[in-house]
């Protein structure tokens, strides 16, 4: 596949790719290996919305991934393990063992019965099992479901049986950090409520000895003894079902983001290649989760499809010291370094000790991902960790787009602190106002629509085909709408600002705040909550919850406490509110709308400027807002 290596190649390529799009998706299509070529590149509409890329077309992405590799690379390092513990040993595994092992693994699963288009849920540790979990399920049409093991067992219920999963594959347990996490025992809480599921396979990470339910669950080594290392794989329409990631969204429960073999597969290939600029003996870092779509499309599709080396790491940033990242770059001679703002700047937390003890003279490029990057940490991180020699690449993107939309190609593209910058060949984002109208001008501001699909645009929400209408294009008319708002400066780079709807980012996580509102009112004590970000140093937003409890309800921090309780027992600790307000009432307009501005106004800490509030129902309830706010806020 062809990689971009001048700015103006860049330029031409993007206006290739705007006039002509079939020709160009086509062109890189024709790369991989299809098993029946397609008869259309593309057809769409996105007022159902109907979109469909290289239809006719057949193939297997994991032939893509590995078979196509084994004769000029089965003995390169596909993967590299590197544990939680840095004294454990790592695993390697070249082209040709993974092959195996992902063909070992697929057969396992339909030893359990498992057949194309079942939907299997994993809920896993970052290891290499997951990795070959996640293939092995593509390798046989099976639809994966990737759940972030930091979901508590009622989040994690609910994705299955929204998915009406099939099989459930896990751990005994994991380690993160200094802990360890009993996930099967996750697992088995859920399953209490899911009727979908007729087998649990559970990989070996802790050598513990959970509690295994007779005929539904499996330990993934008895298993693996009495199958062949042969899996053919499942010929798959361009347009099946390759999986559903969850994602959270303004309103209601998370959403099933549903994702197809073919297009997925050319654009994570491609923007992989072109953002990151990959050369054959590199080896490429992205220390996300594989529970969240970064993890899918960068540390397992993108660089496997590219026949590159990918790394994936167990543990966390900052155990057993704040300078691991630093030290298993040097370990292996880490090229290409992606990471989250928030993993940032908890490092610049600490003595800069911890990045000047390693040389760090491997990177070529770094890069983020998940949320704005403020200039601060953007100059640490090209600082220190690049040396000033490294590009950085910010690359904006959704679960929802598959892959990098908006981005710096490596050193190809000119870079600016916190911004973006330009769009990807073949994307065409658009600013726009309120009612929809495109702002065609430089220097501005808008919400970031964009106005023609890409390969790895999501194609329906699992289940729920009028909800993805509902929230992606029904905004404003024939534009896939983000969610974002962002600038456009002189020169047509983007920057994102950040969500525009009722979704919060903590750590690069996306939460709806009528989800974490609806955990918190599962708490018998409430009677009714709003929750707003605010401007958090490290995790870019934090949670602050507004809460009215029940009459004679003795407030106190052990009730606090007990909310938060609520929220990891329905979401996870990943979800927890940092700040916990109890108030008499909250600001409502006469249709009883809660106005989130005011709200988030006074978690800012900014109370001067509540504009109009003389809609509100009770507009006295704001002064006492802000008088038990001033605990918990500095008041700017
Ligand atoms: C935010 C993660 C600013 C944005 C790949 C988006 C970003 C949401 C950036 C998607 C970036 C992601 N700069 N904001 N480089 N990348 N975001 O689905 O608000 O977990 O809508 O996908 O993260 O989060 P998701």
């Amino acid at each position: 596949m062809h990689t971009i290596s001048t700015f103006e190649e860049y330029q031409k390529t993007y206006q290739d790719s705007i006039e002509r799009p079939e020709q160009f998706w086509g062109d890189v299509a024709s790369h991989f290996q299809w098993k029946k070529t397609w008869d259309s590149v593309l057809e769409w509409n996105f007022e159902e919305p109907h979109i469909t890329w290289f239809k006719g077309g057949k193939l297997n992405i994991t032939e893509n991934m590995l078979d196509r590799h084994l004769e000029s690379r089965g003995n390169k390092l596909a993967i590299i393990w590197e544990p939680n513990d840095p004294k454990e040993k790592f695993v390697r595994l070249t082209y040709k063992e993974l092959y195996e092992r992902v063909c070992q693994y697929a057969n396992v699963l339909k030893s359990l019965g498992v057949k194309k288009g079942d939907r299997v849920c994993i809920y896993m540790p970052m290891i290499p099992d997951l990795a070959v979990a996640v293939m092995a399920c593509a390798r046989i049409g099976a639809v994966h479901s990737v759940v972030f093991a930091g979901f508590s067992s009622h989040a994690l219920a609910d994705r299955i049986n929204d998915a009406q999963a099939k099989v459930v594959i896990t751990s005994d347990g994991l380690n993160r950090g200094a802990k360890q996490i009993p996930v099967k025992r996750v697992v088995d809480e859920a399953l209490l409520s899911c009727e979908s599921v007729e087998k649990v396979l559970v990989s070996n990470r802790l050598g513990w000895i959970p509690a295994m339910k007779k005929g539904r669950d499996h330990w993934l080594e008895d298993e693996l003894k009495l199958v062949s290392k042969e899996c053919p794989a499942e010929p798959m329409d361009a347009e099946d079902l390759l999986f559903i990631l969850y994602t959270s969204g303004s309103t209601g429960k998370p959403k099933g983001v549903v994702h197809t073999c073919g297009g997925y597969m050319v654009y994570t290939a491609y923007t992989f290649q072109n953002v990151f600029q990959c050369k054959e003996s590199d080896i490429f870092w992205c220390s996300a989760d594989i529970g969240w779509v970064t993890g899918h499309s960068y540390i397992i599709y993108g660089p496997l499809l590219n026949g590159a080396t990918t790394l994936m790491f167990e543990g966390v940033p900052t155990y057993p010291d704040p300078g691991r990242f630093w030290q298993v770059i040097d370990k292996y001679g880490v090229n290409q370094f992606y990471t989250a703002p928030t993993a940032i700047r908890a490092l610049m937390a600490h003595s800069i000790d911890h990045v000047l003890s390693y040389s760090l003279d491997s990177l070529k490029v770094l890069g983020t991902v998940g949320e704005p990057i403020n200039e601060e940490a953007w100059h640490w991180y090209h600082l220190h960790v690049g040396k000033g020699r490294c590009p950085i690449v910010d690359t904006w993107w959704q679960t929802e787009t598959g892959g990098v939309m908006i981005s710096g190609l490596g050193n190809v593209s000119p870079m600016k602190p916190a911004h973006a910058g330009y769009p990807l060949p073949g994307v065409q984002p658009v600013l726009v106002d309120q009612e929809g109208k495109e702002i065609t001008e430089n220097n501005t501001e808008g919400y970031l629509a964009i106005k023609f699909p890409w390969p790895s645009i999501l194609r329906t929400t699992y289940g729920d085909h009028n909800r993805c209408k509902l929230t992606y294009f029904s905004a404003y008319k024939n534009l896939y709408f983000t969610g974002d708002g962002a600038k456009r400066d002189d020169n047509g780079m983007y920057r994102i600002i950040g969500r525009v709807d009722d979704v919060i980012n903590v750590s690069g996580h996306r939460f709806g705040t009528a989800e974490i509102e609806n955990a918190i009112n599962q708490n018998k004590k409430v009677v009714e909550s709003a929750v707003v970000g605010y401007p958090h140093s490290i995790k870019g937003q934090g949670i602050h919850a507004y809460v009215i409890t029940k009459p004679g309800i003795e407030i106190n921090d052990l009730l606090r406490e007990e909310i938060i309780e609520t929220v990891v027992h329905q979401i996870g600790k990943i979800a927890k509110p940092e700040r916990i307000q109890f108030v008499e009432g909250l600001p409502k307009t006469r249709s009883g709308k809660i106005m989130r501005r005011i709200l988030r106004k006074v978690a800012e800490g900014d109370t001067r400027s509540l504009g109009d509030t003389s809609t509100l129902l009770d507009p006295l309830v704001v002064d006492d807002i802000i008088k038990g706010a001033e605990s918990l806020v500095v008041v700017r």
